[in-house]
């Protein structure tokens, strides 16, 4: 079952529930009729939706689900991703609506409007056409927040070709492993990165990560640092491409071609629970559906009215799906910022608010918990009057932060929606809706209408009102993954066998109910971790950790940390022949880590031991080394194969060593 941490179980106690104003409820895009719309005819319902979409083909089977788990939806449909979120907003008249208000970490601005938009996502295709890209081949990015991520991302959609971003922060290795695993023909990166005032190389690492790569045949670099970067940009003439020379010189026309609904459109690499990330596919038209109607009602979006700003990076499922896909499908005028929230002060984000009167703003919890750490009379010398709507995602939300985040940023009225969802699903899942839900601190309350989610025990059965266990999914939506790349039997293994009898997808979330139905999410019950919002697997640092030639084992749990929801906490068995495992010892094992992952990754705890706690079949039993590394007392050890393991761990991180 389960294993809950205190500061979870805390959660259940809250109480406080914060119905919507009338005056929000007039105006809100969703009402609460929704709800009984979808689950009178899901698939009318869903087919409903879809027609927020411009389709050159309309489809002719809503949801063909005969060759489940691999959903088809808007079966026969044809559309092109791409003039969804760009051209027919020109077409409509809204070419001089700005797109994107974008703020560079130095301080640089530049706003693009819906023609704009166009004008250079239709030039990134040309561009990446004349390069032999063609529909069905992928196209790697690793870019910091730049316009450009933006227009790559709409170039590969336009001429579908498949996007396989990476997040900036992953090193070489893991960048290396995404390309080699996608096979991707194209990588996209930039000069280098403004991080906290610096400017420190992208290519460089590329460079690294692609050296005897087969699959890549051309490099493009967007120039951003410039002469800001110290050293020069490594380049191999036959195959790296400056962005600005290839783009500029390209027709400003490109005529989008209309792809199958289920055409691919992207793959997105997720940690699961093995070393290896799972690259997730997701296709066209019920992904882009599912996103379009989820930030329409889970935002309450007016379009050419709001000023929508979504904090997440494009190298995660948040800024695919709500930075770029649905808000550009619903027509949004939105910031993107480049840089770090602290950069140059803390204030950073409230003055961004002010300036473009931000109405809309959607945010991670450890962020809001770090904006509590620096302390409420920061964004009270901002004006945030313009915010309406408060969002919330990448982990459970503690009602204290929820409350902070209501009063301090909020004025005490804004609704909040904690808004439950995976890479693999795609979209927003589990959410309250404003304007119709009275919201409760700490949980996110309720499926989407047409969305349906159960919380079950373990053999499948739903739990009653106060009841706990796993977190499934029983009927499919729009925005489902449809696939893990290359590797089907890992795609059913993953999401479908644990409950294959009644073809529940496991999400891999425990959660329980409250007395009123709703849903609490209480975090992984994988060996997953969340770390500042960031799905880091334990066994991935496990392999980082091993394939220093000073480990010999290690094993990795996600303890509990204040700020960042879960810290890595990593024990480590030295080889005979290794130094003691001093300060200097544990320093390069971390930045091992870092090297082979990404400082993402960087436990932020390394303790060497003598001994890990193991089941008589070999099984590491985290669950006693979380209680160590959170400091509680050793819970039940009796189905450890030695019983002495633990004492012999304790007594020897006491006495320090
Ligand atoms: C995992 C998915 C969804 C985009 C960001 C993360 C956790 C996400 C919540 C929430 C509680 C949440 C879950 C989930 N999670 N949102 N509102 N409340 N937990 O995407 O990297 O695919 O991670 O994040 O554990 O399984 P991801």
């Amino acid at each position: 079952m389960t294993e809950q941490s205190p500061a979870l179980d805390n959660l259940l106690t809250e109480s406080r529930t914060f119905p919507p104003s009338d005056e929000f409820a007039g105006q809100a895009n969703a009402k609460a009729d929704l709800y009984a719309e979808a689950d009178a005819d899901r698939e009318a319902f869903w087919a409903k939706q879809a027609e927020r979409l411009t389709w050159d083909t309309k489809w002719t089977t809503v949801l063909d689900w005969t060759n489940a788990p691999f959903a088809k939806w808007f079966v026969g449909g044809k559309l092109n991703v791409a003039y969804n979120c760009v051209d027919r907003h020109v077409e409509s008249g809204h070419g001089e609506q700005v797109a994107i208000h974008w703020v560079g970490e130095p301080g640089d601005t530049r706003d693009i409007t819906y023609a704009e938009l166009k004008t250079e996502v239709s030039k990134a295709a040309n561009a990446l056409a004349s390069l032999g890209v063609a529909a069905g081949d992928v196209v790697a990015i690793q870019l910091q927040m730049v316009p450009e991520a933006i227009f790559a991302m709409l170039a590969c959609a336009r001429i579908g070709a498949l996007h396989n971003v990476v997040f900036g922060g992953f090193s070489p290795t893991a960048l290396r492993a995404r390309v080699d695993d996608a096979a991707a023909k194209v990588v996209i990166t930039s000069d280098g990165q403004f991080r906290r005032g610096k400017a420190a190389p992208m290519k460089a690492n590329v460079d690294e990560a692609l050296e005897g790569a087969e699959t890549v045949e051309k490099v493009i670099v967007v120039k951003r640092t410039g002469d800001k970067l110290e050293g020069d940009v490594p380049w191999t003439d036959d195959r790296d491409l400056w962005w600005h020379e290839l783009v500029d010189e390209q027709s400003e026309e490109h005529t989008p071609e209309a792809f199958d609904s289920e055409h691919p459109l992207f793959i997105l690499y997720t940690s699961g629970t093995t070393g290896k990330p799972k690259g997730i596919l997701h296709t066209s038209g019920g992904y882009l559906t599912q996103t379009a109607y989820t930030h329409h009602n889970v935002f309450d979006h007016k379009a050419g009215e709001d000023v929508y700003w979504c904090t997440a990076d494009i190298g995660w499922i948040t800024g695919h799906s709500y930075i770029v896909y649905g808000p550009l499908a619903n027509r949004v005028t939105q910031v993107v910022y480049e840089g770090t929230p602290n950069t140059p002060h803390e204030g950073r984000h409230w003055e961004i608010i002010q300036k473009y009167k931000v109405s809309l703003y959607y945010t991670a919890p450890t962020l809001i918990r770090t904006f509590m750490k620096w302390g409420a009379e920061i964004p009270e010398k901002y004006d945030l009057s313009s915010l309406r709507v408060l969002g919330s995602v990448g982990e459970p939300i503690n009602p204290e932060a929820w409350i902070w985040y209501r009063e301090n940023i909020g004025a005490g009225k804004t609704p909040i929606v904690d808004t439950w969802w995976q890479t693999e699903t795609g979209a927003i899942m589990i959410s309250p809706l404003p304007g119709v839900t009275s919201t409760k601190p700490g949980s996110a309350q309720k499926a989407l209408p047409g969305i349906s989610a159960k919380v079950v025990d373990d053999q499948g059965t739903e739990v009653g009102p106060g009841g706990g266990g796993y977190l499934v999914l029983d009927k499919p939506w729009p925005s489902m993954l449809r696939g893990v790349w290359g590797d089907e039997e890992r795609f059913r293994d993953t999401y479908w066998s644990r409950f294959k009898d009644q073809g529940f997808y496991f999400a891999g979330d425990g959660a329980k109910y409250d007395n009123d139905g709703d849903v609490w999410l209480l975090g992984r019950v994988d060996d997953v971790m969340n770390v500042s919002g960031h799905r880091i697997s334990t066994t991935e640092v496990e392999s980082a950790l091993v394939s220093h030639p000073t480990v010999a084992e290690a094993a990795v749990v996600g303890a509990t940390d204040p700020t960042t929801g879960q810290g890595i906490v990593a024990f480590v068995i030295l080889r005979g022949n290794a130094v003691d495992g001093g300060e200097e010892a544990i320093q390069a094992l971390r930045n091992h880590v870092a090297k082979e992952i990404g400082p993402i990754a960087k436990p932020r705890q390394i303790m060497v031991v003598p001994e890990l706690p193991k089941t008589r079949s070999g099984k590491i039993m985290r669950r006693l080394l979380r209680d160590v590394a959170e400091n509680r007392q050793v819970g039940d050890v009796t189905t450890l194969a030695d019983s002495s393991v633990m004492d012999l761990i304790s007594s020897g991180l006491k006495s320090g060593k």
